[in-house]
């Protein structure tokens, strides 16, 4: 891969493959399992791959804990209809990250975090009666 997504940019770059919505929610499901739970948000298995599903109307996944410095990969894939991936810092609300998630497709951005904080998860496509309840959360700390 040759760069990566930064807050601000308008064109985030990564891989995409093809995969069902079954056989997404069948990562999802590993990668839940091998994470580990705390109040704060699910942390990592070891590795960089992070996985969020978008469904009607929440985000699995989410909220997950992060570091910074780190190069994560980050998947995304909806397990229904189109939604729209939108990160911002709670610090920075106009630097942000949007990205369109389609079933039937997994993409893999690479992401680096620069700073620490709360970065807000909505969705920005309208995607039904739910649509405006579809947050969820990034806690990026400087070390875990
Ligand atoms: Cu999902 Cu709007």
């Amino acid at each position: 891969m040759s760069g990566y997504t930064r807050f601000g940019d308008q064109n985030p770059i990564g891989e995409t493959l093809k995969v069902s919505p079954e056989e997404y929610q069948e990562k999802m499901n590993d990668y839940t399992d091998e994470a580990s739970e705390t109040e704060e948000g699910l942390l990592v298995p070891s590795g960089d791959d992070v996985y969020f599903a978008a469904q009607q109307w929440y985000w699995q996944g989410a909220p997950v804990i992060l570091e910074t410095g780190r190069e994560y990969n980050i998947h995304l894939s909806s397990l229904d209809v189109q939604h729209g991936f939108s990160m911002r810092p709670e610090q920075a609300l106009s630097k942000q990250i949007n990205f369109q998630i389609l079933p039937e497709y997994e993409w893999i951005l690479p992401m680096e975090f620069d700073e620490p904080g709360t970065y807000h998860l909505i969705c920005n496509e309208f995607c039904g009666v739910g649509h405006r309840t579809m947050h969820g959360r990034v806690e990026v700390v400087e070390e875990l």
